[in-house]
């Protein structure tokens, strides 16, 4: 099967109203395009719980801080949509910059709370760039489903956000991150790393993981956190943006491991930035666990 490429969203809008008629489920893959098995996953997920996917294409330049990081985003068009055709997605929906913000587009979304702190301390104006465009393609795709990764846990809790706010009738589903073999998580940054820091790159989630450990073991969330940070900075990484835990359900910062939390990280690779998290699941007393056992 091939995968119809549109890049209006006339045209996108004509085809889904078709497909409403006949009483289709409609789902929505939203990307930036150099599409790896992480995308792929979603894609497969989002064809096993809806009858017709959208997987959109559009490197967004709203969210890019950084006007060298948006020129150097990798651009892969054509493999994408081989890709897509693979996998049996109907529709790569790549709009032009031009149609997404035409002269005079002056409006932002703008997420409280939640995008605030982690990247968003980091990469000022990027949460509302995603916000936006997200806005903009869910409402554009129709869809009943959206699909985003857990590799973007921020983004993914800025997203659900805006949908609750803005009472956009969609469901978010999120799928889990993947990883290569040596458990560096998937990201279609991961092709800037140099051989030496390919090979460098996987110790961040051995870090996480063994910085889990740490706090599920009982040891207190700063010392684990310092340990962490060294611990990256010392695998040949040059700079931790952050290295924190948070409330798994709404990213509070926690200082204690009192409920289910996420460890997320960011930090420097060379000149690649390498996010990641993991779960950190509620230690339980061991009265508890030996009741339990
Ligand atoms: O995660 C991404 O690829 C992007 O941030 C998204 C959600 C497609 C918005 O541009």
């Amino acid at each position: 099967m091939s995968t119809a490429i549109v890049r209006i969203v006339s045209e996108l809008r004509s085809i889904v109203a078709a497909w409403r008629r006949e009483g289709l489920k409609i789902a929505v893959v939203p990307t930036m395009g150099a599409l790896h098995e992480g995308h792929l996953s979603l894609v497969r997920a989002a064809l096993a719980k809806a009858d017709r996917v959208i997987v959109t294409l559009f490197v967004n330049p709203s969210q890019f801080n950084n006007a060298a990081d948006l020129a150097a985003y990798p651009r892969t068009e054509h493999d994408d949509a081989a890709k897509l055709a693979s996998v049996g997605a109907h529709i790569l929906y790549a709009p032009n910059a031009a149609d997404m913000y035409p002269p005079g587009f002056v409006t932002t979304v703008s997420v409280g709370g939640v995008s605030e702190g982690l990247c968003g301390t980091f990469r000022p104006g990027h949460f509302d760039g995603v916000a936006t465009v997200v806005t903009k393609l869910l409402l554009q795709s129709g869809a009943d489903l959206a699909f985003f990764g857990e590799k973007d846990f921020q983004q993914l809790h800025v997203v659900r956000r805006l949908v609750r706010d803005l009472d956009i009738p969609i469901e978010i589903i999120a799928g889990p991150t993947l990883r290569e073999a040596d458990g560096l998580a998937l990201s279609s940054r991961n092709t800037r790393l140099s051989l030496t820091e390919r090979h460098r790159a996987p110790r961040l989630a051995e870090i996480l993981l063994q910085t889990v450990k740490q706090l599920s073991s009982g040891e207190s969330v700063e010392r684990a956190l310092t340990e962490g940070r060294k611990a990256i900075l010392a695998a040949g990484f040059s700079k931790v943006e952050y290295l924190e835990l948070r409330a798994d359900t709404d990213l509070a910062s926690l200082v204690t491991m009192d409920r289910p939390a996420r460890l997320l990280v960011a930090a420097w690779l060379g000149q690649t930035r390498l996010i990641d998290n993991v779960e950190v699941p509620l230690r339980r007393p061991a009265v508890a666990q030996q009741a339990a056992a």
